[in-house]
């Protein structure tokens, strides 16, 4: 391992392969991953042992894993800067879950909005696995001692947790864990549904036009963001309880790294209309790029399958020396 890669710090975060991803998993998070690779270590999962939460159908969910590793090569990761491999493929996520579920407190998974929401809308199978997701997630990132994870503002809670967690563990043993801190961008941390803007943009959303995928067709992101719910006001700019508006100046700042007074001083003389499609333009050229590689990565399962397993094998390195501390500290015999 060179000099420089010591020195370098580390940055961890995963995403899960259920369903497609969209605008929101792009703003929110792989924009930032992508960003990160020019100065940090960056090591990246892709959360199977997370989707299976809820049921997935195994043909569509096989399928869904390769999507999203070719979706990660083509927002332009590469696998000589990067770490990218399978959750699963990496047996110690699952042991050190449980090692940390013994000092996870039940009142605290409790107070998880997501499992709130999600057992809500999966009232017939709120299992285990569901209520103890976060200390799963918080095995994921504690594994690899990073410095930083880049996530969207949803998993913030999940990430005080997993430093709860840890703090916990050090205050017990000693200094085991690196305490994470998480990096969340300050525009496109919550990307909102486009038809209803109070809710967050979800690929579980069942209306179509509420989001937008990242492999979508340029037509499609037009026609969704020509739809978009506003109000009546018709002035572009920010303001309290605009939440549609609001989302859409967002989204813009997010990709052209404009500010929001800048957006309003650009589009002052124009209307809803206008912005709507300069919006949908500014996706659909963001996306471009990403979208026509994917077909060239998603071509390719050899390459796809050679790229995660090389990942998972450097991932395990980290993952055993930090499970084999954890275990010796809590006093298990070799
Ligand atoms: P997941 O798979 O739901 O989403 C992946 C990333 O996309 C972000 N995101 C959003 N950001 C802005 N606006 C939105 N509408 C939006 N929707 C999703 C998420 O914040 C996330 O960063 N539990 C995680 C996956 C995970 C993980 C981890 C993340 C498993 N282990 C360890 C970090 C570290 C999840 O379900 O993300």
């Amino acid at each position: 391992m060179s000099e420089e890669i010591i020195t370098k710090k580390r940055v961890f975060s995963a995403i899960q392969p259920s369903g497609m991803l969209t605008l929101g998993n792009y703003l929110g998070a792989l924009k930032n991953w992508k960003a990160m690779t020019e100065e940090f270590e960056c090591i990246y999962a892709v959360a199977d042992l997370h989707a299976i939460t809820v049921r997935q159908e195994p043909s569509a969910f096989r399928k869904q894993l390769y999507n999203t590793c070719a979706v990660l090569l083509a927002i332009g990761l590469d696998p000589k800067d990067v770490t990218l491999f399978v959750q699963s493929h990496v047996a110690e996520h699952s042991q050190l879950s449980w090692l940390l579920s013994c000092y996870t407190q039940f009142g605290e998974l409790s107070r998880m909005t997501q499992f709130k929401d999600k057992s809500a809308k999966h009232a017939d199978n709120v299992n285990l696995g569901l209520f103890g997701y976060p200390t799963l997630m918080a095995a994921d990132i504690l594994l690899y001692q990073p410095d930083f994870v880049p996530v969207g503002a949803d998993q913030k809670q999940h990430l005080e947790l997993t430093r709860d967690v840890a703090t916990r563990f050090n205050h017990i043993y000693g200094d085991v864990f690196k305490i994470p801190e998480p990096y969340i961008p300050k525009v496109g941390a919550r990307v909102m549904s486009l038809q209803e803007p109070t809710a967050k943009m979800s690929k579980s959303d069942a209306n179509v036009n509420a989001w937008v995928a990242i492999l979508d067709k340029p037509e499609d992101i037009m026609r969704k963001f020509k739809k978009a719910v506003t109000d009546s006001e018709n002035k572009i700019c920010v303001g309290e309880g605009r939440d549609g508006i609001n989302n859409l100046i967002g989204i813009y700042s997010a990709i052209t790294g404009k500010t929001a007074d800048e957006v309003a001083a650009e589009f002052e003389n124009k209307g809803y209309g206008d912005f709507k499609t300069a919006v949908g333009e500014a996706v659909v050229e963001e996306l471009r790029p990403v979208r026509e590689s994917f077909d060239t990565f998603i071509a390719d399962k050899k390459q796809l399958e050679d790229i995660y397993h090389e990942g998972a094998e450097k991932a395990e390195y980290y993952a055993r020396r930090t499970v084999s501390k954890v275990m010796k500290k809590i006093g298990f015999v070799r």
